[in-house]
């Protein structure tokens, strides 16, 4: 039978599938038995501590309730946490969720949204998904943040600028000093959206969460977090947005789908909160096998973007689609970056100690 013909609306037209890269079986497939070290989606492979499972396991007692829509305990818990009212936090199936009702909630057609690049391919598509155009501040000559652009750009009356603070892939990072600067460069007619999905792994003095600037900020201002990176629970599906401003989060709320976090990932998220020994044990242990997998690919001669996230920014110096094929063969899954002026980097998640060792091993023999 001849497939029925749609027309999408002209603005998905340039929009390309998002790269979710290969699921566990496809790559077991490839590598012909190997165990597979899956380092592609900067997941904690050391998942959540016990007594997340234990919130899990007592959730899934009652499936046939819906879920609290406005996740009022977990939404206390964030409130008590991070300092901003409860009125003024709204969950997501997963941060990128949030992105997407954002984007409907504050995005017309010709809307300019500025955004640093590389970056989290989620924060230009649904920008442009909503007909707005991005403008990209890319990285200076020396692989690093270009805040001048950066601030120049945020000062202009933008719809919004949106940005990944550990940026997403290349790891790098505002400090103290960038962040403070940022924040007063914004246009008070725009709204900025740094998205702290890696801000566990960030802490030290030479990185501030937006989160401390909340209170006394007085340009429209929201924080996207989620549950998917340190707290292990991607598989479950669910983040959270904290904003300075009533508007912004009462559009959001206008926009999303009414039960979008469902019973067990909030009460999973809420145990994760109150909890927080096994993430911050697992975090360690990233760090520490962060330098170890830097240091290994720098002594492979090649160039390692600093990172403040779970992961490691590489650039290979040859197709890294194709790097990343052999490894399959070699049972390690990593990301391949695609997007223009990137197509020699991979970006590799901090895995367990075993996962890293094959991949060092790997990357020593493909290259
Ligand atoms: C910068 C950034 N934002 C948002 C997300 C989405 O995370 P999730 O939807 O799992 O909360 C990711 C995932 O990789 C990310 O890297």
């Amino acid at each position: 039978m001849t497939p029925a013909r749609f027309s999408a609306r002209p603005e998905l037209k340039t929009l390309k599938l998002y790269n979710s890269g290969l699921i566990l079986a496809d790559a077991a497939a490839r590598a012909k038995g190997r165990r597979i070290a899956k380092l592609a989606s900067n997941e904690n492979p050391h998942g959540p501590q016990a007594a997340v499972q234990t919130a899990m396991q007592d959730a899934l007692a009652r499936p046939f309730l819906y879920p609290d829509p406005s996740a009022r305990a977990l939404a206390d818990e964030i409130a008590r946490q991070t300092g901003a009212p409860e009125s003024r936090v709204i969950l997501g199936d997963g941060s990128e969720d949030l992105l997407n009702v954002l984007a409907r909630a504050a995005l017309n057609a010709g809307d300019e949204v500025v955004t640093l690049y590389p970056s989290f391919p989620l924060h230009e598509d649904y920008a442009t998904m909503m007909g707005a155009t991005v403008t990209r501040i890319g990285l200076t000559s020396s692989h690093e943040i270009d805040i001048d652009a950066l601030l120049a750009a945020a000062a202009r009356p933008v719809r919004m600028t949106l940005l990944a603070n550990p940026m997403n892939p290349a790891g790098l990072w505002l400090g103290p000093d960038a962040l403070d600067a940022l924040l007063k460069a914004q246009h008070p007619d725009s709204l900025l959206c740094l998205d702290e999905a890696y801000v566990e792994y960030a802490a030290g003095p030479d990185y501030a969460s937006a989160a401390d600037h909340l209170a006394a900020h007085d340009k429209p201002l929201l924080i996207l977090r989620t549950f998917s990176k340190a707290y292990g629970l991607a598989g479950l599906r669910i983040g959270y947005g904290i904003s300075n401003s009533d508007d912004v989060i009462h559009a959001m709320h206008l926009v999303r789908t009414p039960f979008n976090t469902n019973a067990v990932a909030q009460a999973a998220a809420l145990a994760a909160l109150t909890h927080k020994e096994g993430m911050a044990k697992a975090v360690s242990s990233t760090l520490r096998e962060r330098r170890r997998m830097a240091e290994g690919l720098t002594d492979l001669g090649l160039h390692v973007l600093p990172s403040k996230g779970n992961f490691l920014f590489v650039d290979c110096r040859q197709p890294s689609v194709e790097v990343a094929d052999r490894l399959i063969a070699c049972g390690v899954i990593v990301k391949p970056w695609k997007q223009e002026g990137y197509e020699t980097y991979l970006r590799v998640s901090v895995g367990l100690g075993w996962e890293n060792d094959q991949f060092l091993e790997a990357m020593a023999r493909v290259l």
